[in-house]
């Protein structure tokens, strides 16, 4: 989705806007571009395509200044050419933006505008900002006037931020609703603002993150920040403790294959500090989970979109067996619109690695007006979904640059778990013995993950021998179902192999129709409550002519005798046994990706955070 990075200092601001854009890449994006303000007046360059061709740009007819906005747009009105290309000018020249967001109500602003004489040079619902600024401007307003003025107009969410050769002073930037961020960067004698931390962190770590219907005027002292109605807002200034080094890729070529590798230490980070395992108790503080409030509730709603989504129904298999509430899985998308049933006794758990798709943000707004307890389990610090939620779990992962998710997956896993312990104890639901048993698997987690980490060697084997399916279907059942789905959807969006996960019972209802020698069926076979009806579906598939890849506790015989290639995992308890059956379905995807050569880290249509409808 569409990135926004802005710099107001003594620096030459095009390469560090440049730099700032090139951090936000992995959110995915089809052309950029960048606004200076030089010698009085602004200069833009802009294109479609990669940053490398705006680099190039760039290069080739050089700007140079001490401020400067930039934009990474991924299209939704109008085709990505560099007509449509952020940032856009006024008619005047003098105000230049750039926008995140959709103006839902642009078709009548711009009739509006142009029967007042603005003419429009891109197909962008973004161009008639600028010129509602620009109206406001021509009427003797201030630049900060004008902005609210043109603000106020518009129906949607946005995040803006402007510059004007007339207040060549400042940067104006502003926030409606959940259009993706915006966090302004406090350094010293210069400020930085962008829509995502990765853009700036290299440069500072105090950072000021805009509530919806915020306004900062940046200049190089600081930020002032009030209301879109001008009241003025006292603000916190957070220190992130992100390292930006770990933004990087490293050693590795592709960020997925770095984050697969570092789930021993997220997993690792995810239990620190929160469990204690000689008295056999979860500490999950930022939760505000009391126990009053535990045995209020009646029920869960799990929401989410994608891997999210997956990781959810695994933790409603975890909290219904082990805290006994029943839980319900809702896709952000469907929930929104659902009118879902929804009282005070019902608690809504919001799960995301931005903290920023918008249908998980609408979901949890739906939930906060009929009165929802509600929680989130979120990656980005400060990012809304965390702001919004009266308690919450950290990931613990750092940043996810990688737009298939992989250890933003395994975390949360891991966080349900010892959500459904803490919730089970508050409750009373749970004996000291049992409580004690769950909460001492949690120390195996990062060693099992490792584990099969070390077999990426035997993963890629297997991976050669499916890189010409054209077609794959996962089976799983009970607590592993899910990762049928999230192995299926990890195959299917990087190496864009058709991928269907499917709960192994149906298969005889209709999708066994699929099985011949073609169709690669892998089946998630560890040693949990389900294993004897999941081998009965290697035999099905056998049976059928169906080349079978069985996800398998290490040494389990019968397996290897009965399916055709085996991705071996360490015996796990199996409440905890989706983490670990996961990552060799993430090695498969990524090593599949890998040897048809395509793009693993942005791949085609897709972007990391999804801030529109
Ligand atoms: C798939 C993937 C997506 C996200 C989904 C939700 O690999 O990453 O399916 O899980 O877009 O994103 P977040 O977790 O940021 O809300």
């Amino acid at each position: 989705m569409c990135g926004i990075v802005g710099y107001i200092g003594e620096k030459d601001a095009t390469p560090i806007v440049l730099n700032g854009l090139k951090k936000l890449e992995y959110r995915g994006y089809d052309s950029a571009g960048l606004a200076v303000l030089e010698n009085g007046h602004i200069e833009v360059r802009r294109d479609a395509g990669k940053l490398e061709r705006l680099a190039a740009l760039v290069q080739e007819s050089p700007l140079h200044g001490q401020v400067g906005i930039g934009h990474t747009r991924w299209a939704t009105h109008g085709e990505p050419n560099a007509g449509n290309a952020h940032p856009h000018l006024g008619m005047t020249g003098d105000v230049v933006i750039v926008h995140n967001g959709i103006v839902e109500n642009y078709l009548e602003l711009k009739e509006e505008l142009k029967e007042k004489g603005a003419v429009f040079t891109s197909e962008t619902d973004t161009e008639v900002i600028v010129h509602l600024i620009e109206r406001s401007l021509m009427t003797g307003k201030t630049l900060e006037e004008a902005i609210r003025c043109a603000l106020l107009r518009l129906r949607g969410a946005h995040g803006i931020v402007v510059l004007s050769k007339d207040e060549p002073d400042k940067i104006i930037a502003a926030r409606i609703g959940n259009a993706g961020g915006v966090v302004i960067g406090m350094g010293d004698g210069e400020m930085y603002i962008a829509s995502d931390l990765p853009a700036i962190l290299e440069h500072t770590r105090k950072m000021v993150f805009l509530e919806s219907r915020q306004m900062a005027v940046v200049t190089r002292a600081g930020a002032r920040i009030s209301t879109l109605e001008g009241e003025p807002i006292p603000y916190e200034v957070q220190t992130i403790s992100w390292d930006p080094v770990s933004a990087e890729k490293g050693e590795y070529r592709h960020f997925m294959r770095k984050e697969i590798h570092e789930q021993v230490r997220s997993l690792t980070d995810t239990i620190a500090g929160r469990v204690d395992f000689d008295h056999g108790r979860i500490n999950l503080p930022k939760l505000n989970l009391t126990p009053a409030l535990a045995q209020r509730i009646e029920r869960i709603y799990i929401i989410a979109c994608g891997t999210a989504a997956y990781a959810g129904m695994v933790g409603k298999v975890l909290i219904e067996r082990i805290a006994r509430v029943p839980v319900e899985v809702d896709i952000g998308s469907e929930f929104r619109y659902r009118d879902p049933i929804i009282n005070e006794n019902t608690a809504v758990l919001a799960i995301s690695q931005s903290g920023e798709t918008a249908d998980t943000l609408a979901a949890m707004e739906e939930a906060r007006e009929k009165g929802a307890v509600l929680w989130a389990i979120v990656n980005a610090i400060g990012s809304q979904a965390m702001r919004l939620a009266d308690g919450f779990i950290s990931m613990q992962v750092g940043p996810e640059i990688g737009v298939a998710s992989t250890k933003a997956y395994t975390a949360p896993l891991v966080d349900l778990y010892m959500l459904a312990i803490h919730l089970a104890e508050q409750r009373g639901e749970i004996n000291e013995w049992e409580r004690k048993g769950l909460v001492s698997d949690l120390r195996l987690v990062p060693d099992l993950a490792g584990r099969c980490l070390d077999r990426e060697g035997e993963v890629e084997i297997v991976a050669q021998a499916l890189v010409e399916a054209r077609s794959a279907l996962y089976l799983g059942r009970g607590v592993n179902m899910p990762t049928a789905y999230e192995g299926a959807l990890k195959l299917k969006e990087i190496s864009y192999i058709h991928a269907e996960g499917y709960p192994a019972g149906e298969m005889k209802h209709g999708p066994i129709a699929l099985i011949d020698g073609d169709i690669p069926v892998v089946v998630i076979a560890p040693q949990d409550p389900w294993y004897e009806k999941m081998f009965s579906q290697i035999e099905q598939a056998k049976a059928r002519g169906g080349q079978v890849i069985a996800v398998a506790t290490e040494g389990d015989k019968r397996i290897s005798a009965a399916a055709d290639h085996v991705l071996w995992v360490p015996e796990t308890p199996w409440m905890l046994s989706p983490v670990t059956t996961v990552i060799p379905l993430q090695m498969l995807a990524y090593h599949i990706a890998a040897l048809r050569g395509l793009d693993i880290d942005q791949p085609r249509n897709l972007a990391k955070s999804v801030t529109v409808e």
